[in-house]
């Protein structure tokens, strides 16, 4: 016989500006005694364990059902906890440091031996950030550790940027959950691998390559065809599994605005007519040529203007989210700029899509 541990979830509602002290004790001396808690940062929300104890970090994976080899983002509140991490903080980890945190930047640099392999799936390096949210950072301060947390999803779906997304997919397989809110970035940090001969982007975010580079000068972009071509494995094992995929099939729609939106209700038509429930995500700008009278979908929705990308970041996961619970077949979406934070957009798009892209 099977005995499936469920646990007791505690929820605490609280203020991102000023959270009730109280909220962020009892959360903090779960993450302090080996337990793991879902908490909002500026990015996505997280779950987090006590970085040092890797048996609470392990009920971290089994509550994901996360891959071991993928390695966990530890989370700070002060610069002086990084050295409890990392062995080296070089002059370019300090200048972003400076520059971004708190914000949406993880730094991998070579790791101390006292962090566990858990945390890092057995690699040398170790990524830290410094979450800009005055919850994430309470919380922190109190448990009197740095916190090791992946995104508060199931692996593999959409990241969360609201606790109720949260709820759906851990509730009573953590400790607790903290509602701080939605997330206001609402795509991941950016990962910048600052142990190679130049700096690496391994994952687009909220920090711009173009902001990185105003700092530090040149900055390379990880690109899976690169890497493959090169036959070398990935440098952050957690960009080769799918990732932030809704139950749906995404369809990704490029070109001019005028044919993309009749391609879009073409597909539609089609998808509808065999029976499957669509759903099309599209930009401000074209959301009124989608009428009902002419297009045929399940559920419309306008993810922000071409041209406000910090919008169409924020409003991503949560539409794709809603498409999951609309139990939406196939996801028609409009392809955005992917400058700025765009690059961040397009990527998880595309990985979403599995790389499916309709350029008309
Ligand atoms: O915004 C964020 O980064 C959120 C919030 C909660 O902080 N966290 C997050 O964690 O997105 P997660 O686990 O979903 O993504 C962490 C990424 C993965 O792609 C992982 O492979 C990579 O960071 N990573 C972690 N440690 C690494 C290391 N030592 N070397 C290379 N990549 C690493
Ligand atoms: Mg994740």
């Amino acid at each position: 016989m099977v005995i499936i541990r469920r646990f007791r979830t505690r929820y605490w509602k609280v203020s991102p500006f000023a959270p009730d002290p109280a909220a962020i004790r009892q959360a903090a001396s779960i993450v302090a005694g080996g337990g793991v808690v879902a908490f909002p940062t500026e990015t996505v929300y997280g779950l987090g364990a006590d970085t040092l104890n890797p048996l609470a970090v392990g009920k971290i994976f089994t509550a994901k059902g996360r891959p071991v080899d993928n390695p966990l983002i530890v989370h700070v509140a002060e610069l002086r906890q990084v050295w409890d991490i990392v062995l080296d903080f070089p002059a370019a980890a300090r200048l972003l440091a400076a520059n971004f945190w708190p914000g949406p930047l993880t730094l991998v640099l070579p790791k101390r031996s006292t962090v566990p392999d858990a945390v890092t799936g057995g690699l040398d390096t170790v990524a830290v950030r410094m979450p800009r949210h005055r919850v994430a950072l309470d919380l922190i301060k109190k448990s009197g550790c740095s916190i090791a947390a992946p995104s508060a999803n199931l692996s593999g779906k959409p990241s969360p940027t609201t606790a109720r997304h949260v709820l759906r997919d851990l509730y009573g397989r953590v400790d607790g959950i903290i509602d701080g809110g939605p997330a206001v970035v609402g795509l991941e940090s950016t990962v910048l691998d600052l142990t190679g001969p130049k700096p690496l982007i391994l994952r687009p975010g909220g920090v711009t390559r173009e902001q990185l580079e105003r700092e530090i000068g040149p900055v390379d972009v990880e690109t899976q065809g690169e890497r493959e071509g090169a036959k070398l494995a990935p440098r952050s094992p957690g960009m080769k599994y799918r990732h932030y995929s809704p139950e749906g099939n995404v369809i990704l729609i490029h070109g001019e605005r005028g044919r993309v939106v009749s391609r879009i209700c073409e597909l539609a038509a089609e998808w509808n007519g065999r029976g499957q429930r669509v759903a099309v995500l599209c930009s401000r700008e074209t959301y009124s040529l989608y009428s009902k009278g002419t297009c045929s979908y399940d559920y419309l929705e306008n993810i922000g203007s071409q041209y406000n990308l910090d919008d169409v970041a924020r409003n991503l996961y949560g539409a794709l989210h809603t498409c999951d619970q609309k139990e939406i077949d196939i996801i028609l979406i409009e392809v955005f700029p992917a400058t700025g934070l765009g690059a961040a957009i397009m990527n998880r798009l595309q990985k979403a899509a599995g790389s499916i892209m309709e350029i008309i």
